[in-house]
């Protein structure tokens, strides 16, 4: 069954209850045990597992052609979930220009001793991932942490080839799939051992719901690790709620015509900056120009996601004066919603930040493409 399909229906049969088709909501934190102190319906309290997050986790895991998936309460707990597990005196391989937040809590654990070092890796060619791996000599666990294309310089790693390379210098491999989404790209496929989710973006996709999600390879699944970040997210409560977890599941039911429709759109959006006489630079991996465009086009199908960077010529000023004058496109943070966002990154991120100042992110989301053009058009000439 193609993925959309089984998205489209999900969760894939009626309620057994009420014969419903749309997946009901359980918002019992605790279930009834039976006399031998098992547990009938096969759930005992919400902080280690919620009958409605269930359906969701199937859907992302199939979408994902991983073997398990797990939401928590936000992509960030997923990640640290996930470091947590890691033995004590992990290192972790990153590119320097990733989602920012998360570079910063690495940089954090590595301050408080919890993580053992922080490689990061200036730039996505495979060439200068392969150095990081030559000189890396740490002989605890080491974790390669990959996130393309990155947010928000559009950054596109060769998942193939890193993964083995990694592999090679036995690490374990995250991917963060966030901009790609399952739709464009299956880093498992690629050689991940587990991959990542912001489901705040586009899984969910309409900006009401704060999640995460780690989906892992049929590998991982059987492994003491694994089993560790599922107790890590019960002991921190890092869970997703119930309410939370019915919608992202009816999110994720259209995903595959909302990334068609953004993706698109996003391609339109680039190609009409790229010809603009007041743009310096488009980073959009789906251009043709763009450096990583022939391993995005081997690695991405059907499209190159909702994620449009770009630098007005005239610098930081010519950038802020473009955002100031932006009336559709929304000035706020996140991206992946229904509604077309702009934020100046380097501001946001502050000091330290790799991104450029004058740098515009846009998330692309399912307006008209001549309406969001105009809009930028207006903005820059
Ligand atoms: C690429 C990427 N990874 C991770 C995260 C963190 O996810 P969350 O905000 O759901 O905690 C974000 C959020 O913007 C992101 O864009």
């Amino acid at each position: 069954m193609d993925p959309s399909t089984r998205a489209a229906r999900a969760p894939g049969q009626p309620d057994p209850t009420m014969r419903g088709l749309v997946a009901p909501i359980y918002p019992s934190t605790t279930y009834e045990r039976g006399r031998e102190g098992d547990y009938p319906g096969g759930h005992s309290y919400s902080r280690d597992q919620n009958p409605t997050v269930e359906p969701a986790e199937e859907l992302l895991a199939a979408l994902e052609e991983g073997t398990e998936a797990l939401l928590f309460s936000s992509g960030m707990a997923a990640a640290t979930a996930l470091l947590d597990a890691l033995d004590p005196g992990t290192h972790v391989i990153a590119p320097a220009r990733m989602y920012w937040t998360l570079r910063r809590w690495f940089e954090r654990e590595v301050e408080r001793g919890r993580l053992a070092g922080l490689t990061l890796v200036d730039g996505p060619e495979e060439e200068r991932w392969a150095a990081a791996f030559a000189e890396h000599d740490h002989t605890g666990p080491t974790l390669a942490w990959l996130e393309t294309p990155s947010n928000p310089m559009g950054d596109v790693i060769d998942l193939i080839e890193v993964a083995e390379l990694a592999h090679e210098a036995g690490a374990l491999v995250a991917a963060d799939n966030t901009t790609a989404t399952p739709v464009h790209t299956r880093p498992l496929e690629f050689g991940a051992d587990v991959v990542f989710h912001s489901a705040t973006k586009q899984l969910n996709g309409h900006g009401d719901v704060l999640a995460g999600a780690l989906v892992c390879s049929d590998e991982l699944a059987g492994t003491e690790l694994w089993a560790r970040v599922r107790h890590e997210r019960a002991y921190r409560g890092a869970v997703l709620g119930p309410f939370e977890a019915w919608l992202l599941l009816r999110g994720m039911r259209t995903l595959f015509v909302r990334v068609a429709r953004s993706s698109a759109t996003a391609f339109e959006v680039a190609a009409a900056l790229a010809e603009h006489p007041s743009v310096a630079e488009v980073r959009y991996p789906g251009l043709p120009s763009h450096p990583g465009h022939d391993i995005a086009a081997r690695q991405m199908h059907d499209g190159f996601g909702m994620l449009v960077s770009f630098r007005p010529t005239g610098g930081e000023e010519a950038a802020r004066r473009a955002l100031g004058r932006l009336t559709l496109f929304t000035d706020a943070t996140s991206l992946g919603s229904t509604e077309s966002l702009v934020e100046h990154r380097a501001r946001i991120e502050g000091e330290g930040t790799p991104v450029p100042a004058d740098l515009l992110r846009l998330s692309i989301g399912l307006e008209h493409a001549d309406d969001l053009i105009g809009d930028l058009r207006q903005a820059l000439d």
